[in-house]
């Protein structure tokens, strides 16, 4: 959002402002103030022209409005439709762009994991973080597993049972789902509903990372209907949220494990699904079967196998059941 029309909505936040007021408070003509709040209502504030000055109403539900009130240092770019989110980020990336969030309500080119394309109908948070951090490129995991830690948090104060599976898939299980209604043990294999995926794409050199892209795409807002098989939405489990609030709450947290690394695993590990099951783990090298006992930097999964432990990298994760 243009800074000064985030200086407009800050100083309308403690009640009304009359324009000469505001254009001497933030160094602007009259008929910049004008032009800034008539700019925000078509942005979908409710801004009203009272006797005593303007007055904030009511904030839009998602779009622009995320960046307002938001506390975290992102730029947010919203797009009402988009191809990938990830694919406009690495654009602003290869432009030297730095802590900006690209956001969109729908998404109609969006990319997942292993080449497979991601659905993103009207009513999802689909975004994603251009970073810029200072860690050695093994390290980037880590921030796929603080967004994934910060979907789950921001999910569960949405009051919906969040977990994570390995590495990086935000799930409700079925029975987590319907947990008021009947206790159900978790399914086999996913391991439940899938309401968020992570793709995250980086360049660097051996020892230095140019830029990390975290592209999130939460179903939040969507009705089954328009979801694919295997996923879930935070409308399916507890109703419709504000998305702004939502989005909010997920950069807030990212931005917070970002700038604290050594928070991230122990977050992790409170809200995995994976650790204490017995898993099955593809890799290129074969499967990896046993319980998942850890996970160590920069997201290793530590498998507790018949050979021994192991540590696995990277690959596709299946629950087998809880260990014993
Ligand atoms: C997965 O396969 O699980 C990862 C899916 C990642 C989807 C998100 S939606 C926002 C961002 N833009 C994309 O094109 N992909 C990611």
């Amino acid at each position: 959002m243009n800074e000064t029309r985030r200086a407009v909505l800050d100083a309308l936040a403690d009640g009304p402002v009359s324009g000469p007021e505001l254009a001497a408070a933030l160094d602007i003509s009259r008929n910049a103030v004008w032009k800034h709040v008539e700019a925000l209502r078509t942005a979908g504030f409710e801004i009203e022209s009272t006797s005593d000055g303007y007055l904030l109403g009511e904030v839009p539900e998602f779009g622009p409005a995320v960046e307002y009130g938001l506390d975290a240092p992102f730029e947010v770019e919203y797009h009402d439709s988009i191809g990938s989110t990830n694919d406009r980020a690495r654009e602003l990336a290869g432009e030297n762009a730095r802590d900006v969030v690209v956001l969109a309500d729908e998404q109609i080119g969006g990319r997942g994991r292993l080449e497979r394309a991601w659905v993103g109908p009207s009513g999802g948070i689909w975004m994603s973080f251009v970073l810029r951090p200072t860690i050695p490129p093994a390290h980037a995991p880590l921030l796929t597993l603080a967004a994934a830690v910060a979907v789950t948090r921001a999910a569960r104060e949405a009051g919906v049972p969040a977990e994570i599976k390995w590495p990086n898939d935000v799930l409700v299980s079925e029975g987590r789902a319907n947990e008021n209604q009947s206790a159900q043990p978790p399914s086999e294999g996913r391991g439940g509903d899938k309401l968020c995926g992570i793709l995250t794409e980086m360049e660097g050199e051996a020892n230095r990372v140019s830029w990390v892209i975290v592209g999130t795409g939460i179903n939040v807002n969507i009705a089954a209907d328009d979801l694919p098989e295997g996923a879930t939405s935070v409308q399916e489990v507890v109703g419709p949220v504000n998305r702004r609030v939502f989005a909010q709450r997920v950069v807030e947290e990212f931005h917070a494990l970002r700038t604290d690394l050594d928070a991230v695993l122990p977050a992790w590990r409170e809200l995995s699904a994976t650790l204490g099951q017995q898993v099955r783990v593809e890799t290129p090298e074969g499967d990896v079967v046993g319980e998942a006992i850890d996970i160590v930097t920069p997201g290793a999964l530590v498998v507790d196998t018949d050979d021994g432990e192991v540590r696995v990298h990277a690959g596709d994760c299946d629950h087998l059941r809880p260990a014993n």
